[in-house]
């Protein structure tokens, strides 16, 4: 289904489901806003979830299910080996993606801990349109080395390209042509996550695919974030407008030899799996599994899980599940766009996202201008948003710290959760603290852990604009939590 016109003329994203279940939230008062971001070092993945108001830090194994799913939930076959929960899983991959083989894990990362670990040798280089930082992390602790590939505009901020998460088919060709025997695999990520998940284009991969069978190197998909690719491959790729989700799924998976996913963003739950080509790889990958994950038939997922999992997929491959994120996020970032605040643009899957750089642009980078302004947005709010800037990246052998490429404020918004009023709140405070941004400061660390330190460093404020904020909430706001 396409967009629902409104006889006004207003451009609203509308629901194609009801809640039928609830969780009841609660909006502390900002004072304890503050206290509660004290405690968690100003670093919002710290924050206990009881604290939060709207948790956007993720779409991560917190979208909503469906019933269906939960009445899958039910009928699952507990058993070591052999279960037939694994059976219906396996079936539904093999219908959607076509490849024979799947090895199930625990998530998403867990996957990439197998690939890496039969794929990368020490000093080979993994050109990928845009690397996510569990995918790094994995590929640089066995020796190898992260080339990314991401076209011009994928880096602009503000931009009418349709697909920013394409990679330079040019670059590619010259990088894999140098060595291709020194190209341990390319990798394209669907929905690009740290750029503000920005899709590529199917014609892109395509190119890309064909630069890997030229030169006999394999070509892997990160399809964690499919869901919203495909969305944008139907809706803004011409050649595919006609083309149904279950049509363009194939034809993706026609373009790559291995593809894994954290089912905890593809297929509504909480799990991931790698689908294979060949068999002979796919007996390379597989004593992996038993000995990082569980047994082949279940590899560390619930069995609960799995069948939620394989009614997601199918529910993935109808339109109306799938658009209600990206429309949604698309509203909020056209809302704050009207009100001049910085964003991403044009919007991407996965959620809005806020460009820091810009809207603290008197906080120099290395005071983390988007952890800031994401401890800023949850004292003001109750709304948690994610860093995706410098504070993601890590410090390179020598101790120096690589600025990010852009400090965005990631503002997930998990399928099916919030509703537009939630959005609006959310937007409406935004508003506020885009008004206020000269009162937010800059961060430095109190704690920095050398491995993915952005998970539980601790930082405290550079002065006290946290306070200063604060009264400043209460000057305009009044009594208003
Ligand atoms: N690849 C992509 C593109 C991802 O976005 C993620 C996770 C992973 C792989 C790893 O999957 O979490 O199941 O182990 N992204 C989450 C996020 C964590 O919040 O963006 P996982």
């Amino acid at each position: 289904m396409s967009k629902v016109s409104f006889y006004r003329g207003q451009q609203l994203p509308l629901e194609m489901h009801k809640v039928r279940i609830i969780q009841k939230l609660t909006l502390l008062p900002i004072e304890e806003r503050l206290e509660a971001m004290k405690t968690a070092g100003y670093n919002t993945f710290l924050l206990e979830n009881k604290d939060v108001f709207l948790d956007m830090l993720t779409d991560s194994g917190v979208n909503a299910m469906s019933q269906n799913q939960q009445a899958a939930m039910l009928m699952a076959d507990d058993a070591y080996a052999g279960s037939a929960t694994y059976t219906r899983l396996h079936d539904k991959l093999k219908d959607i993606f076509g490849m024979d083989y799947f090895l199930p894990a625990h998530q998403g990362r867990a996957c990439e801990n197998i690939i890496a670990e039969v794929l990368v040798g020490d000093g080979q280089i993994v050109p990928m349109n845009y690397h996510f930082t569990t995918t790094k992390q994995h590929i640089t602790y066995r020796g190898g080395e992260v080339i990314e590939l991401i076209e011009e505009a994928g880096l602009e901020v503000t931009s009418s390209e349709k697909f920013k998460g394409n990679i330079d088919i040019a670059a590619l060709r010259e990088t894999v042509g140098k060595d291709p025997a020194n190209v341990a695999f390319v990798r394209m990520e669907a929905g690009t996550n740290l750029i503000g998940g920005q899709p590529f284009s199917l014609k892109n991969l395509q190119e890309a695919y064909a630069v890997c069978q030229e030169f006999e190197v394999p070509m892997v998909l990160d399809a964690s974030l499919l869901a919203d690719n495909l969305h944008f491959i139907k809706v803004r790729e011409d050649e595919y407008a006609d083309a149904s989700i279950r049509e363009i799924t194939a034809e993706i998976a026609r373009n790559c030899d291995i593809l894994y996913f954290s089912a905890r963003k593809l297929g509504f739950g909480r799990g991931g799996g790698i689908c294979i080509r060949d068999e002979e790889m796919y007996k390379r990958m597989r004593g992996f599994v038993p000995m990082f994950e569980g047994f082949l038939t279940y590899g560390g997922m619930s069995v609960r899980e799995m069948e939620a999992i394989t009614i997601g997929l199918e529910e993935t491959m109808d339109e109306d599940m799938i658009n209600q994120g990206p429309q949604f996020i698309e509203y909020m970032v056209e809302e704050m766009d009207r009100r001049n605040i910085p964003v991403i643009t044009p919007a991407g899957g996965l959620g809005a996202h806020i460009n820091a750089m810009k809207f603290c642009d008197h906080i120099p980078q290395e005071e983390y201008p988007a952890g800031a302004l994401a401890a800023a947005l949850y004292i003001a709010s109750g709304v948690r948003g994610m860093e995706r800037g410098t504070m993601s990246e890590q410090r390179d052998d020598n101790g120096v710290e690589p600025l990010a490429d852009m400090e965005l404020v990631r503002l997930a918004m998990p399928r099916r959760v919030f509703t537009l009023s939630q959005v609006n709140y959310a937007i409406d405070r935004i508003d506020w603290l885009y008004q206020n941004r000269e009162m937010i400061g800059g961060l430095e660390w109190a704690e920095e852990p050398e491995i993915l330190r952005f998970f539980y460093g601790r930082l405290v404020p550079k002065g006290d604009w946290a306070e200063k904020l604060v009264a400043k909430f209460r000057e305009d706001f009044e009594d208003s939590l």
